[in-house]
C-alpha cells in the first residue's frame, strides 16, 4: 500500500445518514454525543473503520435487519483506535451483511480551545467571561466532533439534535424542526435533515446570541437570512445583512440554481481560526470579517467584509452543492471562489473599481510565491492531514483564482457563466474533479480548454515573456520565471506553457495568439509610426512580460498619459520590481521607472509602488544609502502626497479613501516631517479629548505615531488598545504597536502578544509583523525561538498559523542567518511548515546575492538622480 492511499477509508462501506445527538457542556468543556449511522456495505465485512480523534467511544452497536439479535444489536467485542490515522476501529463477533446497516455509537470529547473540532470561544459581556460552543470542521476535524466518514466524497444526509440550557440558542445547518424540554433545565433542539453534504460543512453552535434577519427573494423562492453576534453587538451585523441578501440574490442568478436551503445564517465567532469557514447554510467568521461599527470601521474593512461574505455565498454552491472528489481538488473551491467573490462585490459596489485590486491582492501575491523554486503546482497529491492543511494557501487561492480568471477571459465571460452552469447542473450533490470542469467549459465553449490548461494546473510556477524586438521582427520567448537568481541558475525546468497572448499598441488591438512553444515570432498590424507596445492586456494572463529597454521606456509616455489602464500601469511596474529582484534588469531601471508614475492616482498602482520601494528598503535598512533611499522615496510619492489630506469629505470615493490611508501610512513610515506632526497632532487630540479620529486615518495616525514614538506612546496605545472591544479596532492598535524603533517597547510588546490580553487567533499576525519590521526583527526572531514551544502547543497542530509567523524571516539577507534559520528548524518540529522554511531559505539567499549584485547601482542611480 503506497503512502497516499493508506490515509484513505475502505470504500465499500459507506454512510447515507448520520442521526447526531451532541450535549456541550460550557462548564466543564466537555460534551457528550450519540449518533446512528446508516450504512451500506458493498460486502460482507467483520469490522468497520471510521475516523475519531481525541474522542472516547464508549459503546458501538450494530443493527442490521437480517441478524437474529435485530432488536438489541450487536455490540462491537473489540474497539482499536489508530492515532496516526486518526481512525478507529470496531471489530464485530460476526460478518455483517452485505447491504443496510445501522450503527450506533456513544461518545465524549473536549470541548477544546484550539479553534478547531468543536471547541469554546470566550467573549467578556457586561463585565461577564463568557463561553460559547462552535464547530470548524475543514479539512479533517469534524471527526474530532463525532466519530465519522471524514472524506468530502462520502456526502450523507445529516440529522443534528443539540441538547443546551434553555435560555441559549442554537445553531445548525438547517432550521430547528421542535424543540423539546429536556432535564435539568435543558432543552432539546431538533434541527431539519440538510442535503446531501460532506462531513467538512456540518456547524454545531451553542450560545448567547442576538440577531438581524431579513428576507431574500429568488425564483419565487424565499430564504430567510440572520447575521449573529454575540449580545451587544447586533448593530454592527448590519453591513452584513445587508451584502448577504444581494449576494444570495445574485448567485441564484449567477448559477441559474436556487440556493436549496430556506435559511441561511452568518454567525461572528470571537475565537476563529480563519477568516470565514462555508459551513452551508451556517456560515462561520471571525468578527473582524463580519461586523462593521459605522462609527468605527474603515473603507478597506468594508471592503474585506464584503468580499469575505461573497466568497462563502460562492461555496454555497461551488464546493457545498458540487465537492472536489478529494482535496487534491481543493483549489477548484478556493480557487473558484477567490475568483468570483470579485464578480458578486463587483456587481454590487460597481464603484469600487474591485477588479483592479484583484490583481494586487491575488494575482500580485501568486505571482510573488509562485516565483520560488520552492512553490507546487496547483493541483497536488495530498494524503495525510497535515499535507491537506499546506495547501490552503496563496497558490490554491490566488493563483487559482488568476488562472480562472485568465480562462474566463479567454472563453468570454458568457460562455465561461454556461460552462460553469452546465457543471454545477450536472455534478449537483455529487463530486467533481478538475478534468469535469475543464470538460463542462469545453462543451460549452467549444475550445480545448483542458490542453491550454493544463500546465498552469499541473506545473509549478509560471512564465516570463521575451519581448525582443530586432527592428522588423517582434520575437517573444517563454521560460519559468524565478524571482531567484541563485534558483533561476539551478533550475533545469523546462516547462512550456499555452500562454494566451493579448497586446495593444499605440494605434491597434493586436490579433490574439496563443504561444505553445518556446519562442515565435508574433503576427503584427501597422507598426509604422507605433510608438509604444504592451503586451497582455487588462493583465488578463498570468505571466510576466520583460521588455528590452527600448521598449520599457517607450511604455513612460502611455503611463504617464494614462493611455494604459490602471491595472496595465500597475502589471508594468509590478514586473520592473520582480525583474530586478531576479537579476535580470538593473534595479536602477526599475527605480527610474517607478519615476515616472509622479501623476498616478490609482489606488493599485499605488499600492504596488509602495510595497516596490518596501522591499528595496528592507534590502537596504542597514546600509549607507538607506537615509538617501527614503527621500527618494518621498519625492515619488511627493505628486500624490500634495493631493492627498487629512481631511475626510463624506463624498469622497472609497478607493480615495484607500489611498488616503496607503499614501499617509507610507509618507509617516518613510519619514515625512508633516505627515509625523499632523500624526502625533491627531493623537493628542485624541487622548485629550477623547474625539474618535476617523476611522480611514487610523491605521495612519497608530503606526506613525509608534514608528516615532517611545515608552510613553506606548503606554498609550496600549491602553486604548485594552479599552477597545472592536476586534478590528483592537488588532488596528495591535498591529501598530509592532512599529516601534527601541528596544524597550519591541520587548514590552513580544511580551503582549503571547499575553492574555492578546486572543490566540491574533498573536500569530502580530508576531510576523514585528519579525517584518527592521528594527525589531532580531529581537522578535529570538523571543520566537525562546518561546518555540509556547507557539508549538497553540499552533503546532496545523493550520496556517505557524508558517505565518516565521515567514517574514525572509527579509533576512545573509547566508549566516540562513544558516542559522535552517539549523534551528533542523532540531525544532514546525508542523505545516515545512515549504514556507524552504521558501524562507531561498529567498534570503536571493536577497543576499540582490545586494551585492545592485547595492553600487541602486547607490548610483541615487546619486544620479
Ligand atoms: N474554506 C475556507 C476556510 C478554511 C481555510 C478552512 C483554511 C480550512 C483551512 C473558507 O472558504 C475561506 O477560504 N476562508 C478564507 C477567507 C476568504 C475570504 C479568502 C480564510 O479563512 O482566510
Ligand atoms: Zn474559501
Amino acid at each position: 500500500m503506497n503512502k497516499k492511499s493508506s490515509v484513505r477509508l475502505a470504500s465499500h462501506i459507506f454512510p447515507t445518514k448520520y442521526q447526531i445527538t451532541v450535549k456541550p457542556d460550557l462548564e466543564a468543556f466537555i460534551f457528550e454525543g450519540e449518533e446512528t449511522i446508516d450504512l451500506i456495505l458493498q460486502k460482507p465485512s467483520k469490522n468497520i473503520t471510521l475516523h475519531s480523534k481525541e474522542l472516547e467511544i464508549e459503546s458501538a452497536e450494530i443493527f442490521n435487519a437480517s441478524l437474529r439479535e435485530r432488536k438489541k444489536g450487536i455490540w462491537a467485542g473489540k474497539m482499536s483506535y489508530n492515532t496516526k490515522a486518526e481512525t478507529a476501529t470496531l471489530a464485530f463477533s460476526k460478518f455483517l451483511p452485505k447491504g443496510k446497516s445501522q450503527l450506533k455509537l456513544i461518545f465524549k470529547g473536549v470541548l477544546n480551545d484550539k479553534m478547531r473540532g468543536f471547541y469554546r470561544s470566550s467573549y467578556t459581556h457586561q463585565g461577564h467571561e463568557k463561553h460559547l460552543a462552535t464547530t470548524q470542521f475543514e479539512a479533517t476535524d469534524a471527526r474530532r466532533a463525532f466519530p465519522c466518514f471524514d472524506e468530502p466524497a462520502q456526502k450523507a444526509v445529516f440529522e443534528v439534535s443539540l441538547i443546551i440550557p434553555e435560555f441559549q440558542s442554537a445553531i445548525s445547518n438547517t432550521l430547528p424542526t421542535e424543540i423539546k424540554e429536556h432535564s435539568g433545565g435543558y432543552k432539546i433542539v431538533k434541527f431539519a435533515p440538510t442535503p446531501k453534504m460532506s462531513t467538512y460543512l456540518l456547524a454545531m453552535i451553542v450560545g448567547d446570541f442576538e440577531f438581524v434577519e431579513s428576507i431574500a427573494k429568488s425564483h419565487g423562492k424565499k430564504t430567510t437570512v440572520r447575521v449573529y453576534t454575540t449580545p451587544g453587538k447586533k448593530h454592527q451585523a448590519k453591513f452584513a445583512l445587508n451584502c448577504s441578501i444581494k449576494f444570495l440574490e445574485f448567485f441564484n442568478q449567477y448559477f441559474s440554481i436556487p440556493y436549496p436551503l430556506n435559511t441561511l445564517d452568518l454567525i461572528a465567532i470571537p475565537d476563529f481560526a480563519h477568516g470565514a469557514m462555508e459551513n452551508w447554510g451556517a456560515i462561520t467568521y471571525r468578527e473582524t470579517a463580519l461586523l462593521i461599527d459605522e462609527e468605527h470601521s474603515a473603507a478597506a474593512n468594508k471592503q474585506q467584509v464584503a468580499l469575505t461574505i461573497a466568497h462563502e455565498l460562492a461555496h454555497q454552491w461551488f464546493g457545498n452543492l458540487v465537492t472536489m472528489e478529494w482535496w487534491t481538488h481543493l483549489w477548484l473551491n478556493e480557487g473558484f471562489a477567490s475568483y468570483i467573490e470579485y464578480l458578486a462585490v463587483d456587481n454590487l459596489f460597481p464603484k469600487w473599481d474591485i477588479w483592479t485590486q484583484f490583481a494586487y491582492g491575488d494575482m500580485g501575491y501568486a505571482l510573488t510565491l509562485d516565483a520560488f523554486k520552492n512553490t507546487h503546482p496547483i493541483e497536488v497529491e495530498v494524503g495525510n492531514p497535515e499535507e491537506i492543511g499546506e495547501i490552503f494557501d496563496a497558490i490554491s487561492y490566488s493563483k487559482g483564482a488568476s488562472v480562472i480568471r485568465m480562462l474566463a477571459a479567454y472563453l468570454g465571460e458568457r460562455k465561461f457563466r454556461d460552462g460553469l452552469r452546465f457543471y454545477l447542473k450536472k455534478y449537483s450533490y455529487k463530486n467533481a474533479a478538475t478534468k469535469h470542469l475543464w470538460m463542462a467549459l469545453e462543451k460549452i465553449s467549444g475550445k480545448p480548454v483542458a490542453k491550454i490548461m493544463r500546465n498552469w494546473v499541473s506545473r509549478p510556477g509560471y512564465p516570463v515573456l521575451k519581448i525582443v524586438d530586432d527592428g522588423k521582427k517582434l520575437k517573444i520567448f517563454q521560460s519559468r520565471f524565478y524571482s531567484s537568481a541563485v534558483s533561476k541558475k539551478q533550475s533545469k525546468d523546462k516547462t512550456i506553457w499555452e500562454v494566451p497572448i493579448t497586446s495593444r499598441d499605440s494605434n491597434y488591438h493586436q490579433p490574439t495568439t496563443t504561444l505553445s512553444r518556446p519562442s515565435a515570432t508574433l503576427p503584427q498590424r501597422g507598426r509604422e509610426g507605433r510608438q509604444w507596445l504592451k503586451i497582455n492586456s487588462n493583465e488578463t494572463g498570468f505571466y510576466r512580460v520583460a521588455y528590452g529597454p527600448k521598449m520599457l521606456e517607450s511604455l513612460a509616455e502611455p503611463i504617464k498619459n494614462k493611455k494604459l489602464s490602471s491595472i496595465e500601469r500597475w502589471g508594468i511596474i509590478r514586473d520592473a520590481f520582480a525583474l530586478a529582484e531576479a537579476g535580470e534588469i538593473p534595479t536602477s531601471d526599475a527605480l527610474g521607472l517607478a519615476g515616472k508614475y509622479q501623476k498616478e492616482d490609482d489606488y493599485t498602482v499605488w499600492v504596488e509602488l509602495v510595497s516596490g520601494l518596501d522591499a528595496i528598503a528592507q534590502l537596504i535598512y542597514k546600509e549607507k544609502i538607506y537615509g538617501e533611499f527614503k527621500k527618494f522615496a518621498l519625492n515619488t510619492f511627493a505628486g500624490i502626497l500634495s493631493n492627498t489630506n487629512w481631511t475626510i469629505n463624506a463624498k469622497d470615493a472609497h478607493t480615495k479613501a484607500l489611498l488616503r490611508s496607503l499614501i499617509l501610512n507610507a509618507a509617516g513610515r518613510f519619514g515625512d516631517a508633516a505627515a509625523i506632526k499632523i500624526a502625533k497632532q491627531k493623537f493628542k487630540h485624541l487622548l485629550s479629548t477623547g474625539k474618535h479620529i476617523h476611522p480611514d486615518l487610523r491605521s495612519a495616525v497608530y503606526n506613525t505615531v509608534a514608528e516615532n514614538g517611545g515608552e510613553d506612546e506606548f503606554k498609550k496605545l496600549h491602553f486604548l488598545h485594552n479599552q477597545a472591544n472592536l476586534q478590528e479596532e483592537q488588532r488596528r492598535l495591535a498591529r501598530a504597536m509592532a512599529n516601534f524603533k527601541s528596544k524597550n517597547e519591541i520587548v514590552k510588546y513580544l511580551k503582549f502578544v503571547l499575553s492574555r490580553h492578546v486572543r490566540a487567533q491574533d498573536a500569530p499576525l502580530f508576531l510576523a509583523v514585528s519579525l517584518a519590521n527592521p528594527n525589531a526583527r532580531d529581537l522578535t526572531w529570538k523571543f520566537i525561538k525562546q518561546n518555540w514551544n509556547i507557539l508549538l502547543q497553540r499552533y503546532g497542530h496545523g493550520g496556517h498559523l505557524l508558517s505565518r509567523v516565521i515567514q517574514p524571516l525572509w527579509h533576512y539577507s545573509t547566508e549566516e542567518k540562513a544558516k542559522e534559520i535552517e539549523k534551528f528548524f533542523r532540531t525544532h518540529p514546525a508542523p505545516g511548515c515545512q515549504r514556507t522554511i524552504a521558501q524562507i531559505l531561498e529567498k534570503i539567499r536571493s536577497n543576499e546575492a540582490w545586494l551585492r549584485r545592485d547595492l553600487r547601482n541602486i547607490e548610483n542611480f541615487l546619486h544620479g538622480a
